[in-house]
């Protein structure tokens, strides 16, 4: 890098506009969206779609909800040619759908454009020339008056040809190329132009694309443009201003936002932001971010993941794992403290279903997109006891204890650890079972006879099972679990107690069972046991023994 950037970059001119006043609007309602995936977005990738590919995308543009759609640049190959003539024979564009091609500003090129729409019940046609100054000395070499008169040249043979297609309701589109980097009079002053041939009306306007075809300046500068050609370009009610951003600064979908809020009525862009270079603005994000502030984009996300599945078909581009609203990863925490903090979220909103959506860390509500709660939580070393805890939880019916899920969640992260991996749920259940539900070295035998008086004591006796010997033991206590420990103590003379003792019901499909929890103290050690079982005081006594193997493996007490 240089150490002088100024030397070889001049920052952008600021737009004077000191009256402004799109800060202070909000977007409260949904623009007119054009998807130009078939066009701009098409004419990006590394191997433009085939036709199959582009009924399939036409088709999910459809399902989307889009009611105008860039399908071709029809003059450009045959290729785009014959699927135009495709849609239009076959029947295939619904009565509320538009659709719209572009071409460049020559008589062979507009013609051959009309001749690929013969037949169409509407359609928008888009012309446009290059206006801004650095293309009019280095590629073009034309004066201001030669790119006006190119422009009028454009727009007025698309009114001599719709005028031979008479069958057809034309709407005519025209862009200031690099809108965003023309001096913004210049850009009026050619719109002007193109208006007084074109005629539009309240009925009938005209579209005005503003394309932001290279993100030059920040997104203000972009909203001031707009808002300077909306004031200042005539017969405002006849003219529709599309904002067409690229996102080579990264901002397009803010540039978009502020150039709504400062009066743009349309906005063309790509699904996933594809296009040229960094691509077109993503119209998902826009319309998404719409909906999370409670505005209807009149555009149906509902199924998230097929428009990827799709989109990546007809692409064969990749969606990022963390593209917003969309990627694999967005709806996922990995950190302990954010997977606590959307775990208390959820279960606060389910105790409070009415509430309005508030939930840390998802600024949407996953199901609202077709996807699931599932992967919201996912575990790799980084993560804490909470995560761990609510998918145990959610997916295997066991609430732990709090000082349980601080234990357990050392064994998931040291597995974590050593393997490198993140930990499935399905990891985390068999983790959690090798743990503290397989059988160990000593085992209570059936039958077990529980005796209990009318003061509460109890009287249990068993056999118990070492690695080495068999024992029938004895012990009282105040209750089954009192008594067990002190037959414990007594028949293999070991020092264990209870610290803390929890249960609760669980049902998997048909059964009911309860999951019993046991802290115990051994040494000045404290661990915990954990057993299922249909019967409650079953499980009670074999989370005691449960507790009793695990300090047994930890050669915390020895065992005869
Ligand atoms: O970005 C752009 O300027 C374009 C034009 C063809 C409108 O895509
Ligand atoms: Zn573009």
């Amino acid at each position: 890098m240089i150490a002088q950037p100024s030397a070889k970059y001049p920052a952008f001119a600021p737009i004077r506009l000191k009256d402004r006043t799109w800060p202070d609007k909000v977007i409260d309602k949904a623009p007119r969206w054009l998807s130009s995936d078939l066009r701009d977005g098409n004419q990006a990738l590394i191997e433009p779609m085939n036709i199959e590919q582009k009924l399939r995308m036409f088709d999910l543009l459809i399902e989307c909800g889009f009611k105008e759609i860039e399908v071709a640049f029809p003059s450009a190959s045959d290729t785009e040619f014959t699927f135009v003539r495709r849609l239009i024979e076959e029947n295939r564009i619904p009565e509320d759908v538009t659709i719209q091609v572009l071409t460049q500003s020559r008589e062979d090129l507009i013609v051959r454009t009309f001749e690929a729409l013969k037949g169409c019940k509407q359609a928008i046609v888009h012309v446009y020339n290059a206006t801004s100054p650095t293309f009019r000395r280095v590629v073009f070499n034309k004066t201001k008056e030669e790119v006006i008169a190119l422009a009028e040249y454009g727009v007025s043979l698309l009114v001599k040809e719709a005028a031979k297609y008479p069958e057809t309701d034309w709407t005519f589109e025209y862009s200031p190329e690099i809108f965003s980097d023309t001096e913004v009079d210049f850009a009026v002053e050619v719109c002007e132009a193109v208006m007084k041939i074109a005629n539009p009306t309240p009925e009938k306007p005209i579209i005005f694309n503003l394309p932001a075809t290279v993100e030059v300046a920040t997104p203000n500068v972009y909203a001031d443009q707009i808002e300077y050609f909306c004031r200042n370009i005539s017969r405002r009610d006849s003219v529709i201003v599309s904002i067409h951003t690229h996102n080579d600064r990264g901002c397009a979908v803010a540039a978009t936002e502020l150039a709504l809020m400062a009066g743009g009525d349309r906005v063309e862009g790509c699904l996933f932001g594809h296009g040229e270079r960094t691509g077109n603005v993503d119209i998902i994000t826009v319309a998404l971010n719409m909906y999370t502030q409670g505005v209807d984009p009149e555009l149906n996300f509902s199924q998230i993941n097929k428009v990827v599945r799709e989109v990546e078909h007809c692409t064969a581009i990749k969606v990022h794992p963390r593209h917003p609203y969309a990627g694999e990863l967005v709806f996922t925490a990995f950190s302990g403290s954010h997977q606590d903090a959307i775990r208390k979220g959820l279960s606060d909103m389910k105790n409070q279903p009415d509430q309005m959506w508030k939930i840390p860390y998802l600024p949407v509500d996953p199901h609202d997109l077709g996807r699931s709660y599932e992967a919201v939580i996912r575990v790799n070393s980084q993560s804490g006891k909470g995560g761990i805890a609510y998918l145990l939880e959610e997916d295997h019916g066991i609430n732990m204890p709090r000082r349980l899920q601080i234990e357990f969640s050392r064994t998931v992260q040291a597995e974590a650890d050593a393997k490198g991996i993140e930990v499935t749920s399905p990891m985390i259940f068999d983790l959690f079972n090798r743990e503290y539900l397989t059988k160990g070295n000593v085992v209570i035998g059936q039958p077990i006879s529980i005796v209990e008086d009318e003061n509460g004591n109890t009287e249990i006796s068993a056999v118990i099972t070492t690695a080495t010997q068999q024992y029938h033991a004895k012990g009282h206590g105040n209750g089954p679990i009192a008594a067990l420990v002190n037959a414990l103590n007594e028949t293999l003379k070991i020092d264990v107690d209870v610290v803390s003792y929890h249960e609760h019901a669980r049902s998997q499909g048909s059964k009911a069972e309860a999951v019993a929890f046991v802290e115990m103290q051994v040494e000045s050690r404290t661990l915990f046991g954990v057993a299922i079982h249909a019967n409650t005081a079953r499980a009670s006594i074999d989370a005691v023994i449960s507790a009793l193997n695990r300090a047994i493996a930890k050669g915390w007490v020895e065992v005869k």
